[in-house]
Protein backbone atom coordinates (compact mmCIF):
# COMPACT_ATOMS: atom_id res chain seq x y z
CA UNK A 1 0.00 0.00 0.00
CA UNK A 2 3.05 2.46 0.52
CA UNK A 3 4.01 1.35 -3.05
CA UNK A 4 1.08 2.11 -4.42
CA UNK A 5 -0.27 5.19 -2.18
CA UNK A 6 3.09 6.85 -1.37
CA UNK A 7 4.70 9.81 -3.56
CA UNK A 8 3.55 13.40 -4.48
CA UNK A 9 0.59 11.91 -6.53
CA UNK A 10 -0.96 9.60 -3.72
CA UNK A 11 -1.38 6.85 -6.07
CA UNK A 12 -3.19 8.72 -8.61
CA UNK A 13 -0.50 7.91 -10.95
CA UNK A 14 -1.60 4.34 -10.84
CA UNK A 15 -5.12 5.11 -12.44
CA UNK A 16 -6.49 2.59 -14.61
CA UNK A 17 -4.14 0.10 -13.17
CA UNK A 18 -5.20 -3.43 -11.91
CA UNK A 19 -3.21 -4.38 -8.97
CA UNK A 20 -3.29 -6.95 -5.87
CA UNK A 21 -3.24 -6.22 -2.22
CA UNK A 22 -2.56 -8.83 0.54
CA UNK A 23 -3.36 -6.69 4.06
CA UNK A 24 -5.96 -7.54 6.77
CA UNK A 25 -9.40 -5.67 7.27
CA UNK A 26 -9.60 -3.04 9.57
CA UNK A 27 -13.20 -2.18 8.65
CA UNK A 28 -16.28 -2.95 7.00
CA UNK A 29 -18.88 -0.31 5.49
CA UNK A 30 -22.16 -2.15 3.72
CA UNK A 31 -24.31 0.63 2.63
CA UNK A 32 -27.49 0.57 -0.04
CA UNK A 33 -25.11 0.14 -3.35
CA UNK A 34 -21.34 -0.34 -2.99
CA UNK A 35 -19.49 -1.77 -0.12
CA UNK A 36 -16.30 -0.62 1.18
CA UNK A 37 -13.69 -2.98 2.99
CA UNK A 38 -10.25 -0.71 4.32
CA UNK A 39 -7.48 -2.82 4.20
CA UNK A 40 -4.03 -2.17 5.44
CA UNK A 41 -1.08 -4.47 4.97
CA UNK A 42 1.17 -2.97 7.81
CA UNK A 43 3.52 -0.57 5.01
CA UNK A 44 2.15 2.56 6.41
CA UNK A 45 -0.53 3.93 8.35
CA UNK A 46 -2.64 4.17 5.28
CA UNK A 47 -5.16 1.89 4.09
CA UNK A 48 -6.46 1.21 1.17
CA UNK A 49 -9.92 1.48 0.60
CA UNK A 50 -11.48 -1.00 -1.69
CA UNK A 51 -15.33 -1.25 -3.27
CA UNK A 52 -17.00 -4.22 -4.02
CA UNK A 53 -20.18 -4.23 -6.02
CA UNK A 54 -22.17 -7.45 -5.52
CA UNK A 55 -21.28 -8.63 -8.98
CA UNK A 56 -17.56 -8.60 -8.05
CA UNK A 57 -16.19 -12.47 -7.98
CA UNK A 58 -15.96 -13.41 -4.48
CA UNK A 59 -18.83 -11.55 -2.92
CA UNK A 60 -20.26 -14.34 -1.18
CA UNK A 61 -17.98 -13.87 1.21
CA UNK A 62 -19.07 -10.32 2.49
CA UNK A 63 -22.58 -11.63 2.69
CA UNK A 64 -22.06 -14.61 4.38
CA UNK A 65 -19.99 -12.63 6.98
CA UNK A 66 -16.09 -13.67 6.44
CA UNK A 67 -15.03 -10.50 6.08
CA UNK A 68 -14.77 -8.61 9.84
CA UNK A 69 -11.95 -6.79 11.06
CA UNK A 70 -8.61 -8.80 11.74
CA UNK A 71 -9.45 -11.00 8.86
CA UNK A 72 -6.44 -11.21 6.34
CA UNK A 73 -7.63 -10.95 2.34
CA UNK A 74 -6.47 -10.70 -1.22
CA UNK A 75 -7.83 -8.24 -2.81
CA UNK A 76 -7.48 -7.39 -7.04
CA UNK A 77 -8.92 -4.53 -8.55
CA UNK A 78 -8.64 -1.74 -10.95
CA UNK A 79 -7.29 1.71 -9.57
CA UNK A 80 -10.06 4.56 -9.92
CA UNK A 81 -10.09 7.78 -8.09
CA UNK A 82 -11.76 7.86 -4.65
CA UNK A 83 -15.43 10.34 -4.12
CA UNK A 84 -14.24 10.28 -0.63
CA UNK A 85 -12.53 13.34 1.11
CA UNK A 86 -9.89 10.93 2.74
CA UNK A 87 -8.09 9.51 -0.13
CA UNK A 88 -7.35 10.53 -3.62
CA UNK A 89 -7.41 6.66 -4.68
CA UNK A 90 -9.47 3.70 -4.27
CA UNK A 91 -9.36 -0.17 -5.57
CA UNK A 92 -12.19 -1.24 -7.20
CA UNK A 93 -12.59 -4.58 -6.42
CA UNK A 94 -12.50 -7.57 -9.29
CA UNK A 95 -11.63 -10.68 -6.96
CA UNK A 96 -11.68 -10.83 -3.37
CA UNK A 97 -10.10 -13.81 -1.34
CA UNK A 98 -10.60 -14.51 2.49
CA UNK A 99 -7.16 -15.77 3.19
CA UNK A 100 -8.20 -15.99 7.20
CA UNK A 101 -11.37 -15.58 8.82
CA UNK A 102 -10.99 -14.05 12.20
CA UNK A 103 -12.68 -14.68 14.98
CA UNK A 104 -15.57 -12.00 16.56
CA UNK A 105 -13.69 -12.30 19.31
CA UNK A 106 -10.40 -10.16 17.89
CA UNK A 107 -9.77 -7.90 20.72
CA UNK A 108 -8.77 -4.87 18.23
CA UNK A 109 -11.94 -3.26 17.19
CA UNK A 110 -11.97 0.01 15.63
CA UNK A 111 -13.08 1.78 19.34
CA UNK A 112 -9.93 3.09 21.10
CA UNK A 113 -8.69 0.97 22.60
CA UNK A 114 -5.83 2.23 25.36
CA UNK A 115 -2.25 1.48 25.29
CA UNK A 116 -2.25 -0.03 28.62
CA UNK A 117 -5.17 -2.37 27.18
CA UNK A 118 -2.90 -3.41 24.28
CA UNK A 119 0.54 -3.87 26.23
CA UNK A 120 -1.26 -7.14 27.35
CA UNK A 121 -2.17 -7.93 23.78
CA UNK A 122 1.35 -7.67 22.80
CA UNK A 123 0.89 -9.88 19.98
CA UNK A 124 -2.07 -8.46 18.10
CA UNK A 125 -1.01 -4.70 18.88
CA UNK A 126 1.01 -4.32 16.17
CA UNK A 127 -1.95 -4.26 14.06
CA UNK A 128 -3.20 -0.54 15.05
CA UNK A 129 -2.23 2.77 13.85
CA UNK A 130 -0.22 3.53 16.59
CA UNK A 131 1.89 0.10 17.16
CA UNK A 132 2.83 -0.01 13.22
CA UNK A 133 3.96 3.30 13.08
CA UNK A 134 6.37 3.10 16.20
CA UNK A 135 7.65 -0.50 14.58
CA UNK A 136 8.46 1.55 11.40
CA UNK A 137 10.17 5.05 12.96
CA UNK A 138 11.88 2.04 15.46
CA UNK A 139 13.09 0.43 12.37
CA UNK A 140 14.26 3.66 10.81
CA UNK A 141 16.33 4.56 13.84
CA UNK A 142 17.79 1.23 13.36
CA UNK A 143 19.05 1.45 9.80
CA UNK A 144 20.00 5.36 10.12
CA UNK A 145 22.10 4.11 13.44
CA UNK A 146 24.34 1.74 10.97
CA UNK A 147 24.16 4.32 7.77
CA UNK A 148 25.40 6.75 10.53
CA UNK A 149 28.25 4.58 12.06
CA UNK A 150 28.93 2.75 8.89
CA UNK A 151 29.63 5.94 6.51
CA UNK A 152 31.91 7.16 9.51
CA UNK A 153 33.87 4.26 9.26
CA UNK A 154 32.99 2.65 12.24
CA UNK A 155 33.10 -1.09 12.30
CA UNK A 156 30.09 -3.15 14.08
CA UNK A 157 31.26 -5.34 16.86
CA UNK A 158 29.30 -7.95 17.65
CA UNK A 159 29.45 -8.14 21.93
CA UNK A 160 28.53 -10.62 24.07
CA UNK A 161 25.17 -11.31 25.49
CA UNK A 162 26.28 -13.88 28.40
CA UNK A 163 29.44 -12.34 30.44
CA UNK A 164 31.35 -12.75 33.51
CA UNK A 165 31.88 -8.95 33.91
CA UNK A 166 29.92 -5.90 35.54
CA UNK A 167 30.46 -3.18 33.26
CA UNK A 168 28.85 -0.72 35.39
CA UNK A 169 29.05 -2.67 38.82
CA UNK A 170 25.90 -1.56 39.91
CA UNK A 171 25.20 -5.35 40.84
CA UNK A 172 21.83 -5.19 38.25
CA UNK A 173 23.15 -8.29 36.44
CA UNK A 174 20.85 -11.46 35.76
CA UNK A 175 22.25 -14.06 36.62
CA UNK A 176 22.70 -16.69 34.25
CA UNK A 177 22.63 -20.55 35.44
CA UNK A 178 22.55 -24.25 34.65
CA UNK A 179 23.03 -25.08 37.97
CA UNK A 180 19.74 -25.51 38.43
CA UNK A 181 17.96 -27.59 36.25
CA UNK A 182 15.10 -27.04 34.79
CA UNK A 183 13.39 -30.11 36.03
CA UNK A 184 10.17 -29.65 37.54
CA UNK A 185 11.37 -31.27 41.21
CA UNK A 186 14.38 -28.78 40.61
CA UNK A 187 12.10 -25.93 39.97
CA UNK A 188 9.76 -26.95 43.07
CA UNK A 189 12.60 -27.28 45.14
CA UNK A 190 15.48 -25.21 43.49
CA UNK A 191 17.64 -24.84 47.18
CA UNK A 192 17.99 -29.32 47.41
CA UNK A 193 18.72 -28.75 43.57
CA UNK A 194 22.03 -26.88 43.81
CA UNK A 195 24.86 -29.21 44.06
CA UNK A 196 27.26 -27.88 46.91
CA UNK A 197 30.79 -29.01 47.67
CA UNK A 198 31.94 -30.76 50.67
CA UNK A 199 32.04 -27.28 52.44
CA UNK A 200 28.46 -26.10 51.76
CA UNK A 201 29.46 -24.26 49.51
CA UNK A 202 27.58 -23.68 45.92
CA UNK A 203 30.08 -25.82 43.56
CA UNK A 204 30.40 -24.07 40.48
CA UNK A 205 32.66 -26.61 38.90
CA UNK A 206 29.25 -28.10 37.62
CA UNK A 207 27.63 -25.44 36.27
CA UNK A 208 27.95 -25.47 32.16
CA UNK A 209 30.51 -22.13 32.34
CA UNK A 210 32.31 -22.83 35.77
CA UNK A 211 31.81 -20.02 37.20
CA UNK A 212 29.33 -17.29 37.46
CA UNK A 213 27.92 -15.89 34.61
CA UNK A 214 25.34 -12.94 33.60
CA UNK A 215 23.11 -10.99 31.24
CA UNK A 216 25.44 -7.94 29.96
CA UNK A 217 24.32 -4.95 31.33
CA UNK A 218 26.84 -3.21 28.73
CA UNK A 219 28.58 -3.90 25.65
CA UNK A 220 31.29 -1.12 26.10
CA UNK A 221 34.44 -3.62 27.67
CA UNK A 222 34.22 -5.40 25.12
CA UNK A 223 33.87 -2.69 22.40
CA UNK A 224 37.16 -1.51 23.93
CA UNK A 225 39.06 -4.74 23.49
CA UNK A 226 38.11 -4.07 19.47
CA UNK A 227 38.86 -0.13 19.67
CA UNK A 228 42.02 -1.03 20.85
CA UNK A 229 43.17 -2.90 17.87
CA UNK A 230 40.53 -1.32 14.69
CA UNK A 231 39.94 2.15 15.85
CA UNK A 232 36.57 3.44 15.88
CA UNK A 233 34.15 0.43 16.24
CA UNK A 234 30.30 0.62 17.52
CA UNK A 235 28.01 -2.38 19.35
CA UNK A 236 24.17 -2.18 18.87
CA UNK A 237 22.63 -5.12 20.77
CA UNK A 238 20.44 -6.05 23.55
CA UNK A 239 21.36 -5.49 27.47
CA UNK A 240 19.84 -6.43 30.49
CA UNK A 241 19.60 -5.19 33.66
CA UNK A 242 18.06 -6.33 36.92
CA UNK A 243 16.95 -2.93 38.54
CA UNK A 244 13.25 -3.05 40.07
CA UNK A 245 12.59 -0.15 38.84
CA UNK A 246 8.67 0.33 37.56
CA UNK A 247 8.77 3.30 35.78
CA UNK A 248 8.45 4.45 32.07
CA UNK A 249 12.09 5.20 31.24
CA UNK A 250 12.98 1.71 32.38
CA UNK A 251 13.46 -1.82 30.84
CA UNK A 252 15.00 -5.19 32.08
CA UNK A 253 15.60 -5.80 28.47
CA UNK A 254 16.84 -2.60 26.14
CA UNK A 255 18.99 -2.42 23.52
CA UNK A 256 22.13 -0.15 23.44
CA UNK A 257 24.14 1.33 20.68
CA UNK A 258 27.45 1.92 22.29
CA UNK A 259 30.08 3.24 19.84
CA UNK A 260 33.75 3.26 21.12
CA UNK A 261 36.00 5.83 19.43
CA UNK A 262 39.93 5.40 19.23
CA UNK A 263 42.53 7.90 19.76
CA UNK A 264 39.96 10.03 21.30
CA UNK A 265 38.56 12.73 24.03
CA UNK A 266 35.24 13.42 25.63
CA UNK A 267 34.97 16.24 23.66
CA UNK A 268 35.13 13.88 20.27
CA UNK A 269 33.09 11.45 22.11
CA UNK A 270 30.44 14.18 22.56
CA UNK A 271 30.72 15.96 19.42
CA UNK A 272 29.91 11.95 18.04
CA UNK A 273 27.04 11.60 20.50
CA UNK A 274 25.32 15.39 18.83
CA UNK A 275 26.07 14.17 15.38
CA UNK A 276 24.49 10.89 15.72
CA UNK A 277 21.39 12.27 17.45
CA UNK A 278 21.32 14.94 14.82
CA UNK A 279 21.88 12.22 12.15
CA UNK A 280 19.42 9.72 12.74
CA UNK A 281 16.39 12.68 13.65
CA UNK A 282 17.01 13.91 10.39
CA UNK A 283 16.83 10.70 8.84
CA UNK A 284 13.26 10.10 10.53
CA UNK A 285 12.10 13.41 9.95
CA UNK A 286 12.54 13.09 6.16
CA UNK A 287 11.91 9.00 5.74
CA UNK A 288 9.04 8.64 7.68
CA UNK A 289 6.79 11.37 6.89
CA UNK A 290 3.30 9.95 7.25
CA UNK A 291 4.00 7.93 10.15
CA UNK A 292 5.85 11.24 12.29
CA UNK A 293 2.10 13.27 11.04
CA UNK A 294 0.51 10.54 12.65
CA UNK A 295 2.72 11.28 15.65
CA UNK A 296 2.29 15.13 15.63
CA UNK A 297 -1.69 14.73 15.51
CA UNK A 298 -2.21 11.84 17.68
CA UNK A 299 0.56 11.34 20.15
CA UNK A 300 2.34 14.49 20.86
CA UNK A 301 1.64 18.20 19.54
CA UNK A 302 4.35 19.83 18.45
CA UNK A 303 6.98 16.77 18.03
CA UNK A 304 8.03 17.78 14.36
CA UNK A 305 8.89 21.25 15.64
CA UNK A 306 10.65 20.05 18.36
CA UNK A 307 12.43 17.29 16.38
CA UNK A 308 13.55 20.30 13.80
CA UNK A 309 14.78 21.87 16.33
CA UNK A 310 17.04 19.05 17.03
CA UNK A 311 18.88 18.90 13.85
CA UNK A 312 19.01 22.42 13.77
CA UNK A 313 20.33 23.83 17.18
CA UNK A 314 23.54 23.26 18.81
CA UNK A 315 22.85 21.31 21.66
CA UNK A 316 23.79 22.91 25.32
CA UNK A 317 26.55 22.07 27.51
CA UNK A 318 27.10 22.41 30.98
CA UNK A 319 29.45 21.40 33.55
CA UNK A 320 28.56 19.22 36.69
CA UNK A 321 29.29 22.27 38.86
CA UNK A 322 27.29 24.41 36.99
CA UNK A 323 24.50 21.86 36.87
CA UNK A 324 24.67 21.31 40.80
CA UNK A 325 24.37 24.77 41.30
CA UNK A 326 21.44 25.83 39.12
CA UNK A 327 19.33 22.67 41.04
CA UNK A 328 20.41 24.11 44.31
CA UNK A 329 18.88 27.72 43.13
CA UNK A 330 15.81 25.61 41.89
CA UNK A 331 15.08 24.88 45.15
CA UNK A 332 14.10 21.17 44.08
CA UNK A 333 14.32 18.51 45.54
CA UNK A 334 17.45 16.26 44.35
CA UNK A 335 19.89 13.72 44.93
CA UNK A 336 23.38 13.78 44.85
CA UNK A 337 24.61 10.91 41.84
CA UNK A 338 26.55 7.75 43.80
CA UNK A 339 30.12 7.30 42.39
CA UNK A 340 30.97 6.81 38.71
CA UNK A 341 31.93 3.45 37.25
CA UNK A 342 35.67 2.53 38.07
CA UNK A 343 36.57 2.83 33.80
CA UNK A 344 36.06 6.59 33.79
CA UNK A 345 39.09 8.58 33.50
CA UNK A 346 40.41 10.75 36.33
CA UNK A 347 40.18 14.33 35.73
CA UNK A 348 43.81 16.52 36.74
CA UNK A 349 41.36 17.57 40.11
CA UNK A 350 41.59 14.23 41.39
CA UNK A 351 38.43 13.95 42.02
CA UNK A 352 36.18 14.13 39.27
CA UNK A 353 35.79 11.89 35.99
CA UNK A 354 35.55 12.95 32.16
CA UNK A 355 32.21 11.84 31.48
CA UNK A 356 29.07 13.24 30.44
CA UNK A 357 25.25 12.40 29.92
CA UNK A 358 23.04 13.73 27.13
CA UNK A 359 19.48 15.04 28.23
CA UNK A 360 16.48 15.37 26.30
CA UNK A 361 13.07 16.66 27.00
CA UNK A 362 10.82 14.35 27.96
CA UNK A 363 13.16 11.57 28.00
CA UNK A 364 15.98 12.66 30.64
CA UNK A 365 18.65 10.54 29.95
CA UNK A 366 19.24 9.15 26.52
CA UNK A 367 23.28 9.31 26.49
CA UNK A 368 25.86 7.93 29.02
CA UNK A 369 29.48 8.24 27.90
CA UNK A 370 32.74 8.95 29.37
CA UNK A 371 36.56 8.91 28.34
CA UNK A 372 38.20 5.66 29.96
CA UNK A 373 41.04 5.45 32.23
CA UNK A 374 44.01 4.38 29.90
CA UNK A 375 46.29 4.74 32.24
CA UNK A 376 47.39 1.32 33.59
CA UNK A 377 48.38 2.38 36.92
CA UNK A 378 45.67 4.40 37.89
CA UNK A 379 42.88 2.04 36.74
CA UNK A 380 44.63 -0.28 39.13
CA UNK A 381 44.51 2.45 41.98
CA UNK A 382 40.15 2.57 40.77
CA UNK A 383 39.59 -1.07 41.11
CA UNK A 384 41.19 -1.48 44.38
CA UNK A 385 39.52 1.66 45.48
CA UNK A 386 36.22 0.17 44.72
CA UNK A 387 36.98 -3.55 46.21
CA UNK A 388 36.72 -5.03 42.20
CA UNK A 389 39.05 -8.48 41.77
CA UNK A 390 41.83 -7.29 39.59
CA UNK A 391 42.06 -10.53 38.68
CA UNK A 392 39.23 -10.67 36.76
CA UNK A 393 39.82 -8.08 34.70
CA UNK A 394 43.49 -9.55 33.62
CA UNK A 395 41.83 -9.06 29.95
CA UNK A 396 40.76 -5.65 30.33
CA UNK A 397 44.05 -4.39 32.04
CA UNK A 398 46.01 -6.31 29.28
CA UNK A 399 44.53 -3.47 27.03
CA UNK A 400 46.78 -0.96 29.20
CA UNK A 401 49.88 -3.12 29.00
CA UNK A 402 50.12 -3.25 25.18
CA UNK A 403 49.72 -0.34 23.62
CA UNK A 404 46.99 2.04 25.20
CA UNK A 405 45.68 4.94 23.61
CA UNK A 406 43.38 7.57 24.74
CA UNK A 407 39.83 6.52 23.91
CA UNK A 408 36.32 7.33 24.82
CA UNK A 409 32.50 5.99 24.14
CA UNK A 410 28.76 6.37 25.06
CA UNK A 411 26.04 4.35 25.24
CA UNK A 412 22.44 5.55 24.09
CA UNK A 413 19.21 3.54 25.40
CA UNK A 414 17.81 2.75 22.14
CA UNK A 415 14.19 2.16 23.60
CA UNK A 416 14.80 6.11 24.42
CA UNK A 417 15.43 7.42 21.73
CA UNK A 418 12.39 5.64 20.15
CA UNK A 419 10.73 7.24 23.10
CA UNK A 420 11.99 10.76 21.99
CA UNK A 421 11.34 10.56 18.31
CA UNK A 422 7.96 8.86 18.41
CA UNK A 423 6.79 11.41 21.31
CA UNK A 424 5.97 7.90 23.27
CA UNK A 425 5.93 8.55 26.66
CA UNK A 426 5.82 5.04 28.20
CA UNK A 427 8.89 2.89 27.12
CA UNK A 428 7.09 -0.31 27.19
CA UNK A 429 5.28 1.03 24.03
CA UNK A 430 8.40 1.11 21.89
CA UNK A 431 10.17 -2.82 22.26
CA UNK A 432 7.49 -5.12 20.71
CA UNK A 433 8.52 -7.15 23.43
CA UNK A 434 8.90 -5.19 26.64
CA UNK A 435 10.29 -7.19 29.80
CA UNK A 436 9.72 -5.82 33.16
CA UNK A 437 9.53 -6.44 37.06
CA UNK A 438 6.88 -9.11 36.95
CA UNK A 439 6.52 -8.94 32.73
CA UNK A 440 7.98 -11.74 30.53
CA UNK A 441 5.04 -13.15 28.84
CA UNK A 442 4.88 -13.67 24.68
O1 LIG B 1 24.42 5.33 31.55
P1 LIG B 1 24.58 3.85 31.30
O2 LIG B 1 24.42 2.94 32.46
O3 LIG B 1 26.02 3.69 30.63
C1 LIG B 1 26.62 2.51 30.27
O4 LIG B 1 26.11 1.42 30.35
C2 LIG B 1 27.96 2.70 29.65
N1 LIG B 1 28.69 1.44 29.73
C3 LIG B 1 27.78 3.16 28.23
C4 LIG B 1 29.07 3.39 27.50
O5 LIG B 1 29.79 4.33 27.81
N2 LIG B 1 29.38 2.56 26.51
O6 LIG B 1 23.56 3.40 30.17
C5 LIG B 1 23.59 4.02 28.90
C6 LIG B 1 22.19 4.37 28.45
C7 LIG B 1 21.44 5.35 29.37
O7 LIG B 1 21.80 6.69 29.12
C8 LIG B 1 19.99 5.05 29.01
O8 LIG B 1 19.63 5.72 27.81
C9 LIG B 1 20.03 3.56 28.70
O9 LIG B 1 21.37 3.22 28.44
N3 LIG B 1 19.52 2.77 29.83
C10 LIG B 1 18.31 2.18 29.85
N4 LIG B 1 17.31 2.17 28.96
C11 LIG B 1 16.20 1.47 29.27
N5 LIG B 1 16.04 0.78 30.42
C12 LIG B 1 17.02 0.75 31.34
N6 LIG B 1 16.85 0.04 32.46
C13 LIG B 1 18.23 1.48 31.08
N7 LIG B 1 19.38 1.66 31.75
C14 LIG B 1 20.15 2.44 30.98
MG1 LIG C 1 23.91 6.60 33.05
Amino acid sequence: IADIKGGESEGLDKLGQTLTVRGWVRTLRVQSSVTFIEVNDGSCISNMQCVIDSDAEGYDQVESGLITTGASVCVQGVVVPSQGKKQKIELKISKLVTVGKSDPSFPIQKKKVTREFLRSKAHLRPRTNTFGAVARVRNALAYATHKFFQENGFVWVASPIITASDCEGAGEQFCVTTLIPSTKEAIDSPVDAIPRTKNGLIDWSQDFFEKPAFLTVSGQLNGETYATALSDVYTFGPTFRAENSNTSRHLAEFWMIEPELAFADLNDDMACATAYLQYVVKHVLENCKEDMDFFNNWIEKGIIDRLSDVVEKSFVRMTYTDAVELLLKSKKKFEFPDIKAFYMRLNDDGKTVAAMDMLVPRVGELIGGSQREERLDYLETRLDELKLNKESFWWYLDLRRYGTVPHAGFGLGFERLVQFATGIDNIRDTIPFPRAPGSAEF
